[in-house]
């Protein structure tokens, strides 16, 4: 079984906590390095707070978590309490955390982790903006050849946008950082909204998650019951889209997945089709492949896997 050496990079959002939760219910596989913090569903304040949370949930207070970026690196902070509610992560009950933030900026962590553990062997996985990770490569480029793989929540081709019709929010709110991550070279795994949006919360899956009768059986449904409410009157679908645990979920169990090595360019420049990922999906440029763009899912398999892991909580 590989163990993946992982830092998260998220902006918690109800999504982004079950893909913590998933995460931190299987260090078999994933030996979590830290969590860093970043500006995007919600403030950055509220963000380093729902993460703390989360990790108290889990049972798990050791990990390290870190605030990061407070807003993107060019352009002023989008945020989407529109979706995630004015916490970020409404539904539960929520509390204030007692465990600490870790000492020490996110990107500095980002950074020197990179640089002390060998070459090759850390996976990023980004659930939020990539601000803290553009701002990482942009300052130090001599980490970005030591990055095993990133894996993202990000985009979408043929859903084309969330956020404005043409863009999904995590590449909206970034578009300068998403194209330093898509130039890099690093490889890359995205998980955009084509796919997600099949991964859908139904009710039957949260009321699995319910009768685990667990403390984090009850807080996700109870999470994912608000949740649904904004894509079900949006998209007219039957549950909420878990976008972002879909990236933990690759690492465990990539066959769930299928899609296409393509070549994806950030559009950073039009006001109207601002943060688009055009990604070359048939193949109609010469244009090199730059990302792994996945399009299909297993969702019951996903779903069992989720339900199962997090009953180990
Ligand atoms: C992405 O944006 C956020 O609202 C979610 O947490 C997810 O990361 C989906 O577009
Ligand atoms: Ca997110």
């Amino acid at each position: 079984m590989t163990r993946h050496k992982v830092i998260i990079d998220t902006d918690p959002g109800q999504d982004d906590a079950v893909a913590i939760l998933l995460a931190l219910a299987s260090p078999d596989e994933i030996d979590l390095l830290g969590l860093t913090c970043v500006a995007g569903n919600v403030p950055l304040e509220r963000t380093q707070t729902n993460a703390r949370i989360i990790c108290e949930v889990a049972g798990k207070p050791e990990t390290a978590i870190r605030a990061g970026c407070d807003a993107p690196m060019r352009r002023p902070l989008v945020t989407a309490e529109h979706v995630h509610g004015k916490t970020g992560l409404d539904g539960p009950d929520l509390f204030e955390p007692s465990m600490p933030l870790t000492d020490g900026h996110g990107v500095d962590f980002i950074i020197e982790t990179l640089r002390r553990e060998p070459a090759g062997s850390v996976t990023l996985c980004t659930l939020g903006p990539l601000t803290n990770i553009g701002s990482a490569f942009q300052r130090a480029p001599d980490i970005i050849a030591r990055v095993k793989k990133l894996v993202m929540m990000g985009g979408a081709y043929f859903e084309v946008g969330n956020i404005t019709p043409a863009a999904e929010f995590n590449i909206y709110v970034d578009p300068e950082a998403a194209e330093i991550v898509f130039k890099s070279g690093v490889p890359i795994v995205v998980m955009p909204l084509d796919v997600t949006h099949k991964v859908l919360a139904t009710k039957p899956r949260v009321d699995a998650l319910r009768a685990l009768n667990s403390r984090v059986g009850i807080f996700t449904a109870e999470m994912l019951d608000f949740f649904e409410r904004f894509d079900v009157a949006k998209y007219g679908s039957a549950g909420g889209p878990l976008h972002d645990p879909c990236v933990i979920a690759y690492l465990l169990q990539p066959d769930l997945f299928s899609g296409r090595h393509v070549n994806v360019e950030i559009e950073t420049q039009s006001e109207l089709t601002l943060g688009m990922t055009v990604a070359d999906w048939w193949g109609v440029t010469d244009r090199a492949a730059n990302a792994l763009f996945i399009g299909q899912v297993d969702a019951d398999g996903f779903f069992d896997l989720l339900t199962k892991r997090l009953a180990r909580l």
